[in-house]
Order: C-alpha cells, then structure tokens, then sequence
C-alpha cells in the first residue's frame, strides 16, 4: 500500500473515485451528488498535480496493486494567510479500520508544512463521530464555525483546525 498524489493523466479516475465516494456517504460531502456529476474531468484533472513543486494544490490516494482505497485532498489558501484547506476524505469501506485515514491526513501535514503552510483547516459533518474521533486523536479542535450541508440542510458541518 503505498500513500502518492494523484498523478496527470488520473482526472478520470479521480472523478469516478469521487463519484463513488459522494455515492457512498453522501452526509460526508457538502455538495449533492447531482452537483459533484457536474464537475468535469477537467476539475479533477487541476487535482493531479504530480506533487509538484509549484502546485498549490494537491490530492493523495492510498493505493494497493493498482487499487485506490482511499484519497485526501488539499489546498493553499491563495491569502498569504498559510492555511491548508484539507477535502474529499473517504476510505473505501472494506478498508477502513486499517490506518489508512491517518495515513492520509499525515500526507497532507507533510505537504503543506514543505510549502510553508502554518494551519490545516476543514469541515466535518457533526454526525459523524467515527471522522471526529480521528481528528480529535490527531490533535484537531472545533473552530466553532459551522455551516448547514448543501446536500442536505438537516446536516451541519463543523470546521476543525490545528496547527502544523
Ligand atoms: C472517516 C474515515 C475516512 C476514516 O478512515 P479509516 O481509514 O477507517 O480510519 P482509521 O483506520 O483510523 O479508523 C477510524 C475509526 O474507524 C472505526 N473502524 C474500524 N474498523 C472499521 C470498519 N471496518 N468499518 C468502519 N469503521 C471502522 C474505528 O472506530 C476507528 O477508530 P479507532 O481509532 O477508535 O480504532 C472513513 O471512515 C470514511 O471514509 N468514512 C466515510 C467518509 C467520511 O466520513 N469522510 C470524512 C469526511 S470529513
């Protein structure tokens, strides 16, 4: 199993990932599925960046013989402000319980210290205390911003942050 970015050429991939993902646990992602099926290859295709120097964005999968089991994205603020917008976070549920979200996540903290980032920051739905008990473990803490999920206004989604 191996934790790499996305790589040219896998925007295809990487929506159809995406797809499932949102399909799966559509009360893990802010947009309903109908609006996700709008972004084209295109958008993911900005995603995968190869891990270069100069991108400002950046999204990891865990990988297994050519299998994709799970993916974690982010994103430089283009602020100056040194927050790291993490997003897209799903394991593949056969696959989940291994580590592999903690994998994931220290991915990111790797990538956005390298580019100077000072402060990762994301939403999580309140619901959903499997993610939160994660987060909390790796040292993430409710901003006390929430916002209400487009994809479904009985949900809430809280923000987390920590420092990198
Ligand atoms: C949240 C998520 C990414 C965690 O990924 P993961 O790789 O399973 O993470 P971990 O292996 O660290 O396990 C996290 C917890 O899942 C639980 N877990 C263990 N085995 C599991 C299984 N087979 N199925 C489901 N959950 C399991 C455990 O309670 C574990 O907590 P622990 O630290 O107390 O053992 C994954 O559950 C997921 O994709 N959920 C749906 C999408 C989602 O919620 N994304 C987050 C959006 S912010």
């Amino acid at each position: 199993m191996e934790i790499r970015p996305v790589a040219h050429g896998e925007g295809t991939l990487l929506r159809e990932f995406r797809l499932r993902a949102v399909r799966d646990a559509p009360e893990a992602f802010y947009l309903p599925l109908d609006e996700e099926e709008k972004a084209t290859v295109d958008v993911w295709e900005r995603w995968a960046t190869s891990g270069a120097e100069t991108a400002d964005r950046v999204m990891f999968v865990a990988a297994e013989i050519g299998d994709w089991l799970g993916m974690a994205g982010c994103s430089l603020r283009s602020d100056g402000s040194g927050v790291l917008d993490a997003t897209g976070m799903w394991v593949v549920p056969t696959a989940r319980g291994r580590g592999l979200g903690e994998l994931l996540i220290d991915a990111i903290v790797d990538w956005g210290r390298h580019r100077g980032a000072v402060r990762m920051e994301f939403a999580v739905t309140e619901s959903n205390a499997v993610a939160i008990r994660l987060y909390r473990r790796l040292g993430f803490e409710p901003t006390g911003r929430r916002r209400r999920l487009e994809s479904n206004s009985g949900l809430t989604g809280m923000f987390m942050t920590r420092a990198l």
